[in-house]
């Protein structure tokens, strides 16, 4: 098969890891692509937020699968472009990916569905939203209603945070995705995530995984998209896990299909668990960047046939053949991330670290440039590793990234520590 993957993170170099070594991907191309996946595909220049222009592309292509890693292109109607134009695709219908693109979205179906989550209100008025603060009191959780890239939520721990927050976002520093807010009960307890994939009707569980929000060591520090990740979640035991999707995935997705709008592709379900109960956080309807990159690792090849088996409505027969093992990775970040950082310092000694199913390194924003390798991202590389305990994925991962010459960049000392 053709297979074209969008998307230019390490989340898609990741992806692209995998399929590649699946014996049914004969050709595999990544637009846009970055300078690692560049090393194992063949990357394009292409607008992957326009669907008529990537409709294009698979047809002078001859493309037979298209996967779409990141949220932008779901919520702009990418997957339904294709498929009108009878195209296997893996992602989710514009209207599925509300699940992501609208806060008040996913709390209506929860609500419908009776899925356990934050209590909340819905207000498209700062002065009703304040009201509702001072009623509640703290802590509380403001939410900008849209797309925010990760940055339109604030937990705060002080009511004048709380109020603060709302005449930030009716103010419009969110744009249009703050011009309507969530506010929620502060939840207490430990997050972890599950993903999973879904069909439409039937839904594959297919790992667990915990990430590091905070750029600071102790999770301290402004949020960033992750800076680094482990796969299994120890919190997530089977049971509930299993909780989790009978309570909170079957029904929000029974709910969906109700509607006249199921879902297709990859569940990352966002959990709060305390005292054995999970309650969702949030849904995203995407792998999460790091989180894709352990439960790639761990699944090999493997992945291609369960996300081919989503988009082609196969679930139902499909299975995980799952090793009793542990992955992790090691966010390596440009000096200054999550705030402004440099652009385009050179990353030395990459060439000399192993490349097998063990050990890899994702690159996420890097270029190439005359054969060196430049650092033109927030986030930079991926530093992953599996092992039959997370302490050895871990101290492999981390000799890995010692060995890394790179004096633009900085990473976490300290990730897994909850774990182990
Ligand atoms: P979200 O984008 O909704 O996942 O929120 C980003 C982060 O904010 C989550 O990963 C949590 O760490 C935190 N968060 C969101 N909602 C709540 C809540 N209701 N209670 C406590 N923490 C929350
Ligand atoms: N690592 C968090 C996310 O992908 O949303």
């Amino acid at each position: 098969m053709n297979i074209l993957i969008l998307g230019s993170g390490g989340r898609e170099h990741a992806l692209a890891w995998a399929v590649k070594q699946n014996p049914k991907c004969d050709r595999l191309i990544v637009a846009p692509g970055n300078a690692g996946i560049a090393q194992i595909a063949d990357c394009a220049t292409l607008d992957i937020e326009n669907g008529g222009a990537v409709a294009n592309f698979v047809e002078e292509n001859a493309i037979d699968f298209v996967i779409i890693g990141p949220e932008a292109p779901l919520a702009k109607g990418v997957a339904d472009r294709l498929r009108d134009a009878g195209i296997l695709v893996f992602g989710p219908s514009e209207a599925a990916a509300e699940l992501e693109a609208s806060k008040n979205f996913t709390k209506e179906i929860c609500v419908a569905a009776n899925a356990p989550t934050a209590g909340y209100g819905h207000f498209t008025d700062a002065e009703a939203a304040k009201a509702y603060i001072r009623k509640e009191g703290a802590p509380i959780v403001v939410k900008a209603d849209g797309l925010a890239a990760g940055k339109g939520v604030i937990v705060a721990m002080q009511e004048a945070e709380a109020l603060a927050a709302v005449d930030d976002m009716f103010s419009g520093s969110f744009g249009g995705a703050g011009a309507e807010v969530v506010i929620e009960e502060f939840m207490d307890g430990e997050e972890a995530s599950l993903f999973v994939l879904v069909d439409g009707e039937d839904i594959l569980s297919i790992g667990t995984a915990q990430d590091h929000k905070r750029v600071g060591e102790g999770d301290t520090g402004p949020n960033t998209g992750g800076m680094g990740a482990y796969s299994p979640a120890p919190v997530l035991s089977a049971e509930i896990e299993q909780k989790a999707l009978d309570e909170i995935v079957k029904p929000t997705m029974a709910e969906m299909a109700n509607r006249g709008t199921p879902y297709q592709g990859v569940l990352y379900v966002g959990l709060m668990i305390k005292d054995g109960q999970p309650r969702l956080v949030e849904y995203n309807v995407r792998f999460g960047d790091p989180e894709c990159q352990v439960l790639m690792m761990r699944l090999g090849a493997q992945a291609f046939d369960l996300m081919h088996a989503a988009a082609e409505g196969r679930l139902s027969d499909a299975q995980v053949n799952w090793a009793q093992d542990h992955a992790i990775t090691i966010v390596m970040a440009a000096n200054g991330y999550p705030g402004a950082y440099e652009k385009g310092s050179e990353i030395k000694a990459l060439a000399s670290l192993p490349e097998d199913s063990k050990n890899y390194v994702f690159h996420a924003g890097t270029k190439e440039d005359a054969g060196n390798i430049l650092a033109v991202g927030g986030r930079v590389l991926n530093v992953t590793a599996r092992g039959d305990t997370l302490q050895e994925a871990r101290d492999r991962a981390y000799a890995m990234v010692e060995s890394i010459d790179w004096p633009g960049g900085f990473y976490r000392r300290d990730i897994g520590w909850r774990a182990l």
